[in-house]
């Protein structure tokens, strides 16, 4: 058995890195990267962080080994609930009853309506995309799960904090969150949208996991279909998409708590340790994917690696919203003719999610 390597740390045992985290956690996951497939983290409990596709699949398919219940998520109140903190054997049952209400021909009823309402919102001349992109996130979300009937400004007051700075989205808010599941049982026994149809837990963790990931992610977009106008038409965008959410995957890690001790790439993993997995680090690694920093949708004409794209996750535990967040992308970027960059930093800056570091400044023209 081999000792893991560990990048540079302080010498405090299991809290060896828990600064770096905190401050850089993108140059302390590269670090690792460059020292083997697998490496060690301190962070206030032992990690493990591992990014091939072997890895990935073990750890995303073996559901009784890797549990969610106690990961990273349980130290936000946003995503410490709902099917995120449900672990096997309960996990499938409660996916098979969420999953139908997302797949795409269930959500395809939606796609008019919310269309007809990003027009109303669309800008014309020079517009900031992360600003706007939160607004196209908000109002798909409201219409999907309440007909758009939740009150936009307290919708936009709870979902605030996710995209704020640390430790803005890990306090706890109980009179914010006791006000919110208020609202969803209102609008519940209204009967609208998709919230009539499932638990009040899952609206709640479902417009959190939704929100600043979409964000996010239609901000890129619109940014690189600026800068790459060869992929800016409706044959074009799906390629784009996923360009983008290879390059700038908002869930940059995940993580899991290991509940048996196992050998794993030649190392053991001791019962109670975090597992990490980084779509960042495999979406970026040269043995998957050939020149990986290059923005270039057309590599996804040809195969992907197995187990070596998964911006939306992988397994049973694959995100349950990714093809909302898919149509909702789709319908942003078809609603522009010509869009220029103006200015701004595209660059990845992690927080909660991976978010662009600085505004990003387009104009729309027709
Ligand atoms: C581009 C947008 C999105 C991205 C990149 C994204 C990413 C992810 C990822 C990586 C996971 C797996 C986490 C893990 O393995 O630990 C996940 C799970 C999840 N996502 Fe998303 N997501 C997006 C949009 C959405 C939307 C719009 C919703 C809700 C409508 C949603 C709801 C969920 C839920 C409930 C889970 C947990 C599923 C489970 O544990 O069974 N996500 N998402």
């Amino acid at each position: 058995m081999r000792a893991l390597p560990q990048p540079k740390g302080y010498p405090w045992g299991s809290f060896a890195h828990l600064p770096r985290w905190a401050a850089e956690p993108l140059a302390l996951l590269e670090e690792g990267a460059a020292l083997g497939p697998v490496f060690g983290l301190g962070l206030g409990r032992r990690a493990v962080v591992g990014y091939s596709p072997e890895w990935n699949k073990r750890l995303l398919s073996d559901l009784q080994t890797f549990r969610s219940r106690g990961s990273f998520s349980s130290l936000t109140p946003y995503l410490n609930g709902g099917i995120i903190t449900t672990d096997a054997p309960a996990h499938r049952p409660q996916r098979q009853e969420l999953n139908p209400h997302f797949h795409a021909k269930a959500l395809a009823g939606l796609e008019g309506r919310i269309r007809a309402a990003l027009e109303e919102i669309r800008p014309s001349g020079d517009f900031e995309a992360n600003a706007w992109a939160s607004q196209v996130a908000q109002r798909s979300l409201n219409l999907a799960y309440f007909e758009g009937r939740f009150p936009r400004a307290e919708l936009a007051h709870f979902l605030a904090p996710l995209k704020q700075p640390f430790p803005a989205p890990l306090l706890p808010r109980p009179l914010l969150f006791a006000r919110v599941r208020r609202r969803i049982a209102e609008l519940q026994a209204a009967g609208l949208g998709l919230a009539a149809h499932l638990p009040a837990e899952e609206v709640l963790i479902g417009l959190a996991a939704g929100y600043d990931t979409t964000a996010h992610t239609l901000a890129w977009a619109l940014w690189h279909a600026a800068c790459y106008p060869a992929w800016h038409h409706p044959a074009g965008h799906p390629f784009l998409i996923k360009e983008t959410l290879r390059l700038y995957p908002p869930g940059f890690i995940g993580s899991r708590r290991v509940a048996r001790g196992l050998m794993l790439e030649g190392h053991f993993i001791p019962q109670g340790a975090l597992a990490l997995y980084s779509p960042y680090l495999t979406h970026r690694h040269p043995d998957l994917w050939a020149r990986p920093l290059t923005f270039d949708p057309s590599r996804f004409q040809g195969r992907i690696p197995a187990w070596g794209y998964l911006p939306f996750g992988g397994g049973e535990r694959i995100c349950l919203g990714m093809h909302f967040a898919q149509m909702v992308l789709g319908i942003a970027l078809s609603l522009f003719r010509h869009l220029e960059p103006l200015r701004g930093d595209p660059a990845p800056k992690p927080g909660l999610t991976l978010a662009p570091a600085g505004e990003l400044w387009l104009r729309s023209s027709a």
